[in-house]
């Protein structure tokens, strides 16, 4: 029987700047979908790559006074050098500076020019160059006269162009939606697509420039390059082969089963890209799957924001695995989640230490200790085990379940269960009392099999998730090639006489506290390094002549400012800055972080009504969730400040307007 294919693209990154932990995510659950199809035996093939032309890289390079190929190298082998350290099976690299994806470009522009579906015209509008965007007028008014995406400044163009005819194909592409709800998924994102973008109406695509040159030159007309989401969205077919002497890998793979991007790419990848294929007489990709973003405080990673989170730090102190899990486990694939430091520590300690890591120890350190270090054979099964085998005999089918969903997180979680299930029937059986007597030798024979016998199967299950600690699993259970194989997965694969290697612990428990300190002392450093110059600092201290903005009533009332009572207040030791209050405000109690340490003790604070800021979105600030913010008024200098609060006592909670 033929084998059955599977292809699976991420984006292609700009290499603009060095990639964050959002581009890891992005890539690491790419991954780990390959390595389930490819475990499951399916012909997988699994493009990442670059996405390297465009006005931002050419400005970029010429500040730093390279050529644009010189700065996309040297920033495109960092890119490798991290999908390497985060052990990502891609199959292919692509960069759109490739010699046969320009040549496929130009052979497609051609093409869709000779055929009517582009045109030269007059392209007048805005361009954002962080985000390589072009808006109409139209919405950059609705935006308030910035960029739609990002809010920042737009430059007004005017220029010849040729636009790509995306309104002839609108109709055909709405039916083509609605006729296959799983195109674009999570399924939300397909609503969004057609009430935002297709039924008001496509206008036409600009797809060349002529205001800048590092780009792929049209070569019919070489003042213009192919502005960059042709060039970009192309590559998941040239990367194939499309359009070369050699498309044996585009007949065999094409079309993708899923393309993963972020949410704020789906629009691209559903509109243009499906329009670009019917234009060529290509198939449409089976799925386009838009996840969310790894916010950090509220707001997206960005590299044009600089909030970003290194991942090789990240993985040099704590290993692939764990921030592999992190990133897999944490946040439903499909909503928005947020990065932080307590909570990568927490998952690492509770999901991998304890509950995994102990459970392997425990069960091997117990074999070597009653059975000299060789896996029993199990005896006479009881409830308990009953129910322990069940569970690991329907894993594989709800595992299955969830990845035929991409939930990458449940998938986790449900062999989680399993983990779980085995720490319990620790607890339960009491392998330590069974070994106590004669009686219960044959009992804690069984218990251990079976213990070892489920680490088996979550160790071949895990395969696709965590690179190397399914293999250190197997090591230290003794078990051989063909019972580690996904083919052996059913119950009963592990055999009496296996030697059991106690190793290392999986994953080493962090000291919670002494960790958060230390990433409090590097962000301490890393914004003392970001303090300004002492020329930029005379400059900053120059009155700037202050501009108020007019608001609508509306815009204040969205703000929900109560009354608050402070009931207790201490100092966060690892600030200089931060005060940690416990607030009432009506029948609730929260905790608001102030940073007013430098203007008040403590105990100057306790009974004292002030003005809380109640829905604000919390924020973690020193390690202390801060629900809400306190208003006081301070000087320019911040040399004198003070908590606004009451003429009279007035209960808390009372709104303030
Ligand atoms: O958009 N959270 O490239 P790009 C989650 N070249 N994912 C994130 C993220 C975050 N905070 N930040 C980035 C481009 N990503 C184009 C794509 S494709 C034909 C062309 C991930 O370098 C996410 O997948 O800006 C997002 O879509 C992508 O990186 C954007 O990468």
């Amino acid at each position: 029987m033929e084998k059955k294919t599977f292809y699976i693209t991420t984006p292609i990154y700009y290499p603009s700047a060095s990639l964050h932990i959002g581009h890891a995510y992005s890539t690491v659950a790419t991954d780990a979908i390959a390595r389930y199809h490819r475990q499951r035996g399916d012909e997988t093939f699994f493009l990442t790559g670059s996405d390297e032309h465009g006005q931002k890289i050419e400005r970029k390079a010429k500040a730093a006074g390279i050529t644009p190929q010189q700065y996309v190298d040297e920033i495109v082998a960092g890119f490798k050098d991290l999908w390497k350290l985060l052990d990502i099976s891609y199959d292919k690299f692509i960069r759109t500076t490739d010699d046969y994806h320009v040549k496929a470009v130009q052979k497609m522009f051609k093409k869709l020019y000779d055929q009517g579906d582009i045109y030269k015209s007059k392209y007048t509008g805005f361009y954002c160059t962080p985000c390589e965007s072009f808006w109409l007028d139209r919405q950059v008014q609705e935006a308030g006269g910035v960029c739609p995406d990002c809010g920042g400044k737009v430059e007004l163009v005017e220029e010849e162009s040729y636009f790509f005819r995306l309104s002839k194909y609108a109709d055909r592409l709405i039916q083509y939606i609605q006729d296959n709800p799983t195109f674009i998924q999570p399924v939300s994102r397909t609503n969004e697509m057609l009430q935002n973008f297709l039924l008001p109406g496509l206008e036409d695509l600009c797809v060349s420039r002529t205001s800048f040159k590092w780009g792929i030159p049209v070569d019919f007309d070489d003042k213009h390059v192919v502005y960059v989401w042709l060039d970009a969205l192309s590559n998941y077919i040239t990367a194939l082969g499309w359009g070369s002497e050699d498309d044996s890998l585009y007949r065999k793979f094409w079309p993708a089963d899923v393309h993963i991007v972020g949410k704020e790419i789906v629009r691209f990848h559903t509109i243009i890209w499906p329009i670009m294929l019917m234009a060529l007489g290509e198939p449409l990709p089976k799925q386009v799957f838009g996840h969310g973003w790894l916010v950090l405080d509220g707001g997206k990673m960005s590299k044009s924001k600089g909030n970003v989170v290194d991942p090789v730090k990240l993985c040099e102190r704590y290993g692939v695995d764990a921030i592999r899990y992190f990133l897999l486990r944490e946040v439903p694939f499909g909503s928005d989640g947020t990065f932080s430091n307590e909570a990568l520590i927490a998952r690492i300690n509770t999901d991998l230490a304890n509950d995994l890591g102990n459970l392997l120890s425990r069960t091997v350190a117990m074999i070597d200790k009653y059975f000299g270090g060789s896996l029993p054979a199990p005896a006479a099964v009881a409830d308990e085990d009953a129910a322990l085998i069940q569970l690991a005999s329907e894993l594989p089918a709800k595992v299955d379940a969830q990845m035929d969903e991409l939930h990458i997180p449940d998938a986790l979680a449900e062999i989680w269960k399993l983990v779980n299930a085995c720490n319990k029937y620790i607890d339960v059986t009491a392998p330590w009392t069974l070994a106590k007597n004669e009686a219960g030798q044959e009992r804690l024979k069984t218990v251990l099999y079976n213990l070892a016998e489920s680490l088996r199967i979550i160790g071949i299950l895990l395969t696709p998730f965590l690179t190397s600690t399914p293999q250190k699993l197997f090591e230290q259970l003794g078990l051989n090639g063909a019972q580690t194989a996904y083919e052996s997965l059913s119950w009963g694969g592990s055999v009496a006489g296996a030697v059991v290697h106690k190793g290392e612990a999986l994953f080493p428990r962090i000291d919670a506290e002494a960790e958060l300190a230390y990433f409090a002392a590097e962000a301490e450093k890393a914004k003392a390094a970001a303090e300004p110059a002492p020329a930029e600092a005379a400059k900053a201290e120059e009155p700037e002549e202050e501009t108020i903005t007019e608001i609508e009533y509306d815009d204040f009332a969205k703000v929900d400012l109560r009354l608050a009572k402070v009931v207790a207040a201490e100092e966060i030791k690892k600030s200089k800055k931060l005060l940690k209050l416990t607030v009432e405000v009506g029948d609730e109690t929260r905790t608001v972080v102030s940073g007013i340490k430098k203007w008040y003790a403590p105990e100057d604070l306790v009974g004292k009504t002030v003005v809380l800021v109640a829905n604000l979105k919390p924020v973690t600030l020193c390690g202390v969730e801060s629900r809400g913010m306190i208003l006081a008024a301070s000087d320019a200098e911040d040399e004198r400040l003070s908590v606004v609060t009451t003429l009279s006592q007035m209960e808390s909670g009372l709104k303030v307007r």
